[in-house]
């Protein structure tokens, strides 16, 4: 049995020396150390054997035993060295490589002229409120002076959200005036806001117009307000945006919620007011449409207009970015191109 446990000892540790792989030595540690092994077989049958062959054969299979526990181990760290070597040599990194450059996101155009609009009257004083894109009927036009079956209703081709069409019905604003409403109902005078936001019409889109678009409102309620105040505040308005250069033309208009009411064009930015393609040869570009609250309106939010006065105006935005970048095509700003976008 000696001569057995010396054979087994060298096939084993012969056999271990070629071992390369996880799996296979596992199959070695059962066959060689397992339960079911020949060395344990042994290990098991001492009791057998007469006292002092149980005593040599017991000693010399413990320490092959011990042997092939040991030598296991040592190739067990050998083999999982070789292959987290290997496994760094395959994913390998080249730190000097260059790295992938990061695109970094910016303000859309019209974002980024919104918030312009915005500090110019903010640094006049006014505060900027936002306000619902779904709207009444009531706010977006009976308490605008515009009942049912007034004629001003087709200035504003509307998109409706219910389907009746009476002043409980709701709509998609087609400008911020319904925010005048909203704010003088909910404060009393001296009001100065904007009102920025999104505004829609049920229009065919061509290249300067958009179903969707964008308005600044202003209103400005007060004792002792004026047509002189109004015309003050968008001279200051129109010099910081486009210049001290220009020139600002009021002229009258109608809107049922104004008396009087004004048109207000600026000197074209192109020709300087010389005429061209850009404005139509008149040299005057329209910009805002504006005038003195109407009484009745004041009255409808229980401000007396015997006391109180005020102006307000409305600013079509996307105007103005494309005069000042030469764009010819309103739906460029929606159209979702980044190579369009990128450039602001
Ligand atoms: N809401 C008007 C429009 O969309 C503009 C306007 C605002 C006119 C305020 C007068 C006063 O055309």
């Amino acid at each position: 049995m000696l001569e057995e446990l010396e054979k087994l000892q060298i096939k084993a540790l012969a056999e271990l020396d070629k071992i390369t792989g996880s799996r296979e030595l596992e199959q070695w540690r059962i066959r060689y150390l397992g339960k079911k092994s020949r060395l344990n077989q042994i290990l098991h049958s001492l009791s057998i054997l007469p006292l002092v062959e149980r005593r040599s054969t017991g000693a010399r299979a413990n320490t092959i035993k011990k042997t092939l526990e040991a030598t296991l181990k040592e190739k067990e760290e050998i083999l999982g060295e070789a292959l987290l070597l290997s496994s760094l040599e395959g994913r390998r990194l080249d730190v000097t490589l260059p790295g992938q450059p990061i695109s970094s996101g910016r303000f859309h155009p019209i974002t980024q002229t919104l918030e312009e609009i915005c500090q110019v009257f903010q640094n006049m004083g006014f505060q900027v409120v936002e306000g619902p894109d779904v709207e009444w009927d009531y706010y977006n036009f009976e308490a605008l002076n515009i009942p049912q079956d007034h004629p001003a209703r087709d200035m504003f081709a509307t998109l409706w959200i219910d389907s009746d069409r009476d002043k409980k019905s709701r709509l998609l604003r087609t400008h911020t005036s319904p925010m005048q409403i909203r704010v003088m109902e909910q404060r009393r005078p001296p009001i100065r806001v904007v009102v920025p936001g999104r505004c829609y019409r049920y229009e065919a889109t061509d290249a300067t117009h958009e179903s969707m678009f964008y308005q600044v409102e202003g209103l400005a309620v007060d004792k002792n307000i004026t047509l002189a105040d109004l015309k003050g505040t968008l001279f200051d308005f129109c010099r910081c945006l486009f210049g001290e250069e220009r020139k600002v033309r009021f002229r009258c208009d109608y809107f049922p919620f104004v008396e009087p009411g004004v048109e207000v064009a600026i000197t074209c930015l192109t020709c300087n007011g010389a005429g061209c393609r850009l404005c139509g040869y008149s040299g005057w570009i329209e910009i805002l449409g504006a005038g003195m609250v109407h009484p009745d309106v004041l009255k409808r939010v229980d401000i007396d207009p015997e006391i109180y006065s005020g102006f307000a105006f409305g600013l079509g935005v996307e105007r103005i970015p494309m005069l000042r970048y030469g764009i010819d095509d309103i739906r460029l700003f929606y159209g979702n191109d980044l190579r369009f976008l990128r450039q602001f």
